[in-house]
């Protein structure tokens, strides 16, 4: 209908890739220009792809919000290049922030801090404070650079859907609502930055990232936890401080089931349950490793990493989920991988995209002992 194509943007997607590109200083111009005038551009950023607006100017941060169809209580995270732009944000700046600063920015860790009057509540979903964070990435940098404003920013996917880690996810999602599409190729870590809120003593982890639990507390030299209602198995009724943990994010469309126990035994019961449902005429995906790849001989398999370098499960997680989604398969099993460091991150957002759905093996028990149900 012609209302509906008059709100169509014409949305332009340019490679940012140095030795892809030769008119960079005129496609940065381009991309400054939009942010400056309220536009949205989506970048790369080293962790996933963010849809960015200027941050200072509420009908543009509201301008997220429509394209990403996000409800508007979740706040953004503003991007900056330089710390002389964090002064004129927050009203202060706590020791320990500036000590994780110092060690971790440019990098993939957001601070949330109390705002200045600057910042207006569109870009907080109302709240008193704002969450930072400088991103370690040319494209990312420079645009902000050039913008010469914090540039909001979530990750450039449509709500609920996996956050973007190439530009074709975020055309995939964002065509026709976003002005600009910046293309740097794939991004390197693959999961959403690590959210600490040093607003409260001690400091508190608000959504586990490539910068784990155990750097946090070697750089603070003090005890530092996971916001409560983030641990496994904590009761319904304990709201997630960063509000934006509280949604069912990251979600295949079919029912993604984590089966967790000793690798190999979690292999075996995968094939047996792929099997089954196969029979059943079900189509069955499956999300597994290098290690256990030859475990597997039912379904849609797709190797996700190597479980002897976990960045390489992080990285691949999210596209791995949307080509679940394009190949419409009914149900995936996946195995589970170890909490420890950097996986606590990768297991957060695979126990989140699963609804919580786990099927525990008892580490003691053969397979042919397993209750089944
Ligand atoms: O790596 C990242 O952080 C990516 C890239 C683009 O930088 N961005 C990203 O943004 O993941 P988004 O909007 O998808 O996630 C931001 C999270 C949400 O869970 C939100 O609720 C939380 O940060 N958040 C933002 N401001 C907050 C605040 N003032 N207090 C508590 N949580 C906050
Ligand atoms: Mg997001």
């Amino acid at each position: 209908m012609e209302e509906k194509s008059e709100n169509k943007v014409n949305t332009k997607i340019f490679s940012v890739i140095e030795t892809k590109t030769e008119n960079l200083d005129q496609i940065y111009q381009e991309a400054s220009n939009i942010i400056k005038q309220g536009g949205l551009v989506a970048f790369p950023t080293e962790t996933v792809y963010g849809l960015g607006a200027n941050g200072l100017d509420k009908k543009a941060a509201a301008k997220i919000y429509t394209a990403k169809g996000r409800p508007s209580d979740n706040p953004l995270i503003l991007h900056i290049a330089e710390i002389k732009q964090l002064e004129k944000i927050v009203k202060q700046i706590p020791e320990d922030a500036e000590k994780l600063m110092e060690r971790y920015w440019p990098g993939p860790l957001t601070i949330i801090f109390e705002k200045t009057d600057l910042v207006p509540y569109e870009t907080t979903g109302g709240l008193e404070t704002v969450a930072v964070r400088m991103p370690d990435h040319t494209a990312a940098r420079r645009l902000i650079q050039e913008s010469g404003v914090p540039i909001a920013a979530p990750s450039a996917n449509t709500s609920g859907r996996p956050s973007p880690t190439s530009a074709s996810h975020v055309a995939e999602d964002l065509f026709g609502k976003v002005d600009l599409i910046l293309d740097g190729g794939s991004v390197g870590i693959g999961l959403e930055s690590t959210i600490v809120d040093v607003t409260v003593m001690p400091p508190v982890i608000l959504r586990p990232g490539y910068i784990t639990q155990e750097m946090l507390r070697e750089t603070l030299k003090k005890e530092i936890f996971l916001d409560t209602a983030l641990i496994q198995g904590a009761a319904k009724d304990i709201k997630p401080k960063a509000p934006g943990m509280k949604y069912r994010h990251y979600a295949p469309k079919a029912e993604l089931i984590i089966v967790e126990g000793l690798p190999e035994k979690t292999a075996e019961k995968i094939q047996e349950l792929a099997a089954e449902k196969t029979a059943e005429g079900k189509r069955v995906g499956i999300i597994g490793t290098k290690e256990l790849q030859k475990y597997y001989q039912t379904g849609l398999v797709k190797i996700i990493g190597t479980r002897e370098q976990e960045e390489t499960i992080a990285q691949n997680l999210y596209r791995i989920l949307r080509e679940f989604d394009e190949a419409q398969v009914d149900i995936i099993y996946s195995e589970s991988f170890s909490e420890k460091n950097f996986g606590q991150a990768i297991m957060n957002r695979l126990v989140k995209a699963a609804g919580n759905k786990v099927i525990k093996l008892s580490k003691n028990l053969s397979k042919n002992k397993e209750k089944k149900n």
